[in-house]
């Protein structure tokens, strides 16, 4: 078979199987089996693919279309412009957490750029590597309850050559950590157990302390919300991203614990997804 009937057939089984972007997924993953750039192949379209390339491409193919998320079966993920490793260790990063990156580094900058900042629930370090990349005279810690995660996030330190910049460590929250922040970011598990029926096969495959909070889905963020206060430096920030819903319930959370400047920003969707908000 060519690279083009590869692709085409390919295709073909991914739509059968409801996998969205169906030629987007094929092109992927024969860009990965073949070791070259997406953009590469359509200059290889007549190419003949040996057996050699089709065997590991059929058991991707598979997985693919058995639910596997393309990041995991790739085993990256480009966030803000660097690649990350990505395994089952930890959260896929969504694209709605780089928003969230994008928005602290373009409204935050003169705040953020020499200060203290932690990213709370870390994951695979996407948030805490990303700031610490982006403000290089910033002191950046991540914690995450989570070792499988936070090994996940130290393989990635050390990938982008940050690993002496930046501190992980396993924490519930900021229990472990010392307070003094400017910044306390967190992107926290905030979906209910209740909803668990209505995530799709690929979500189904992050770890389950990534997604799920409680009965309501957003116990963790109001957690963190009663805890940063003793954690923040006076006039520090608080930035969450939260679920579908959740923000009426969380913005009254944090004008009960007097957090003031609070304000709201939706993601590209529309949907209200982020919180900031100051303290003292
Ligand atoms: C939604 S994931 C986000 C991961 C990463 N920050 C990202 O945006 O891709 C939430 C993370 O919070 C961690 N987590 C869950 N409960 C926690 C807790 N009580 N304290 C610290 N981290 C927690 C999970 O292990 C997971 O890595």
């Amino acid at each position: 078979m060519t690279v083009l009937e590869v692709l085409q057939s390919t295709t073909g089984y991914f739509q059968k199987r409801n996998i969205d972007s169906p030629r987007l997924n094929a092109e992927h993953l024969l860009a990965h089996v073949l070791g070259r750039k997406r953009i590469d192949l359509y200059l290889e379209f007549e190419r003949r693919l040996s057996e050699l390339e089709l065997t590991p491409l059929r058991e991707l193919v598979r997985r693919r279309g058995a639910g596997e998320p393309l990041q995991h079966l790739l085993g990256t993920v480009e966030f803000c412009g660097r690649v990350f490793r990505c395994d089952k260790r930890a959260l896929v990063p969504r694209p709605e957490t780089e928003q969230l990156v994008e928005l602290l580094i373009s409204r935050f900058t003169s705040e953020i750029a020499n200060s203290r900042m932690v990213d709370v629930g870390t994951g695979s370090g996407v948030i805490a590597l990303t700031l610490a990349a982006e403000f290089p005279t910033a002191e950046v810690v991540g914690t995450d309850i989570s070792e499988d995660a936070l090994m996940l996030a130290r393989e990635n330190a050390e990938r982008l050559g940050l690993a002496d910049r930046v501190q992980l460590l396993r924490s519930n929250l900021l229990e472990n950590v010392q307070p003094g922040f400017d910044l306390v970011v967190a992107n926290l598990p905030y979906v209910s157990t209740e909803d668990r029926q209505k995530l799709s096969r690929e979500v189904l495959h992050d770890p389950e302390v990534a997604l799920f909070a409680g009965a309501r889905g957003d116990e963790l963020v109001r957690q963190l919300i009663a805890q940063a206060p003793s954690w923040l430096k006076p006039g520090g920030t608080l930035a969450l991203e939260i679920g579908i819903g959740q923000s009426e319930a969380l913005i009254l959370a944090l004008a009960e614990k007097n957090y003031c400047d609070i304000c709201d920003e939706r993601d590209y969707s529309g949907v209200i997804r982020f919180l900031f908000a100051r303290y003292g």
